[in-house]
């Protein structure tokens, strides 16, 4: 049986060779059809894939590879809470948080544990209501951090405006004292984040607010590990559960998603639970070739395995949209940042690029000058907004018109006399549009990338839901611990060691 890369291998070659020339000012000019069949929509979100560097015959080749691979059937796997996750052997039931689309009782049981935990959250929520309380500090890391960071910044058109709401991340205690000296202990509430309540960053600030607090009264805990959780302190009542079935990374739908809900409310919150469930609804039911997820996966495996690119910018033309990029990196270079597959083979293919990104326009005076003129091409997803919540009509018109004009200008290039001034375009891009940004369209954006996420790992033949590779750093430090501190350990690495004396020597001249 052909190994994925294998699959992929063989079925692109011959149209990437066929391709290889091509130009997607021309494949656009030679078919006249392709703005409208190479776009899709679902709900309030239009995606168009007509500057991506593949004809019609390679964009079918890519849906038979998804279908060779088997990817209707994987996303039903998922969905029926088959044990996906096989290096932890269990499955990735995010899904289950904000859908009820699987009759398999592992999945109904997750749906109803997690229906019964977000009862629990609305109660929490109502009680913070109705105190005096005017701050609320989220501590965690990681999926446990930066999905509640990215969803409370871009709703900030939706907040109820009742708290304000602060994440509290880095190990480096300046990040908790800056924080910390703007905030009063008498009105601030903190949640600790934390899916096994064993993570050193989360413990550390943990630790530090909830002595600044000065007793655990306003301490709340959102974790998998709940006797851990109540052992650090926070009253049981106080503790909302989460699951080993959800990945940290794919968690903001679950109690993780308080802070959301503290913001927004509880309606706001459902509301992005219900733009996520159209999107399950929709990768699980369109047939591939109309499947937005599996079009965007297809595409970024053409991407990477077909034109060899190693890069992937997420750029989108809407400020509150500019986390979006650092959410994404943990979603998509944590999930699929792997070069083994589950039976410990070599993937023999390449996987996961690099992901980064920042917001339009800011990033046009900034690193766009590589996009257009450096060597590498750059594949880039372009996010726009059709509908701004703010009344500057014409801030919002000279938005549109540079994101238009970007991806323009990436794909055409512009051929000069001078070189210096040419432009080499073909340099391919997906445009996303949402009719607004709304927590349904944002629930729905966010699941759109999970499910691609996904898709790409089972094209690649790997896991989307395990990150052994931070394990060994996290060990080596733990290790390293009592040197730093000056518990006069010898440490095995010389290299390590010399900067741990040039560290003390340092540190001693003050
Ligand atoms: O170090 C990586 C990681 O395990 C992430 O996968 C996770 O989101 C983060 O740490 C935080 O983990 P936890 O929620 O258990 O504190």
């Amino acid at each position: 049986m052909a190994t994925a890369a294998q699959r992929i291998d063989s079925t692109l070659a011959p149209h990437a060779r066929r391709l290889d020339a091509a130009r997607i000012a021309d494949l656009v000019t030679a078919d006249t059809g392709r703005p409208r069949d190479f776009a899709l929509r679902v709900g309030g979100l239009y995606a168009s894939f007509a500057r991506q560097r593949y004809d019609r015959d390679a964009r079918d080749a890519l849906v038979a590879l998804g279908d060779a691979a088997g990817l209707r059937q994987a996303v039903r796997a998922l969905f029926d809470g088959v044990t996906v996750n096989t290096s932890e052997g269990r499955p990735a039931l995010h899904v289950a948080l904000r859908s009820a689309l699987s009759q398999a009782p592992i999945a109904r049981d997750a749906h109803a544990q997690a229906a019964r935990a977000r009862t629990r959250m609305a109660e929490l929520v109502a009680a913070l209501e109705a105190s005096d309380v005017t701050d609320i500090v989220n501590v965690g890391i990681g999926g446990s951090d930066l999905g509640p960071r990215l969803v409370v910044d871009a709703l900030k058109d939706f907040g109820t405006g009742r708290f304000r709401v602060h994440f509290l991340t880095n190990v480096d205690g300046s990040d908790a004292q800056h924080l910390l000296k703007g905030l009063d202990p008498a009105r601030t509430a903190a949640i600790l984040v934390s899916k096994t309540f064993s993570t050193q960053e989360t413990l550390l600030n943990g630790a530090v607010v909830r002595d600044w607090l000065g007793g655990s009264e306003r301490l709340y805990a959102v974790s998998a590990n709940v006797p851990r959780a109540e052992a650090f302190g926070v009253a049981p009542e106080r503790v909302l559960p989460m699951w080993d079935w959800v990945g940290g990374r794919y968690s903001l739908w679950s109690a993780v998603g308080f802070s959301i809900a503290l913001a927004v409310g509880m309606a706001g919150f459902e509301a992005l639970l219900a733009g996520a469930a159209d999107m399950d609804a929709h990768v699980l039911e369109a047939p591939l070739a109309q499947n937005l997820p599996v079009l965007h996966a297809l595409t970024a495996i053409w991407n990477r395995n077909a034109l060899g690119l190693s890069t992937h910018a997420v750029l989108p033309y809407d400020e509150r949209l500019a986390l979006l990029p650092a959410y994404l990196q943990q979603l998509v270079m944590e999930s699929l940042g792997k070069s083994v597959t589950p039976d410990g083979d070599d993937v023999g293919i390449e996987t996961v690029p690099v992901l980064w990104g920042g917001p339009g326009t800011n990033s046009q005076h900034s690193f766009f000058q590589a996009l257009h003129q450096g060597t590498q091409a750059v594949p880039a997803d372009f996010i726009g907004v059709v509908s701004p919540a703010h009344p500057y009509v014409e801030n919002h018109a000279a938005l549109l018109s540079n994101l238009l004009a970007q991806t323009e200008a990436l794909a055409n290039g512009y051929a000069a006399e001078d070189p210096q001034k040419s432009y080499p375009g073909n340099r391919p891009s997906t445009l996303l549009l949402l009719d607004r940004l709304a927590p349904r369209s944002l629930g729905a954006l966010i699941a759109l990338y999970e499910h691609s996420v996904y898709a790409q790992s089972v094209l690649w033949g790997i896991n989307a839901f395990d990150q052994w590779g931070v394990e060994l750093g996290k060990r080596i430090a733990g290790e390293l611990l009592p040197a730093v501190r000056g518990d006069g350990v010898a440490v095995d690495d010389p290299v390590t060691g010399a900067l741990l004396d040039e560290i003390r020597a340092r540190a001693a001249r003050g």
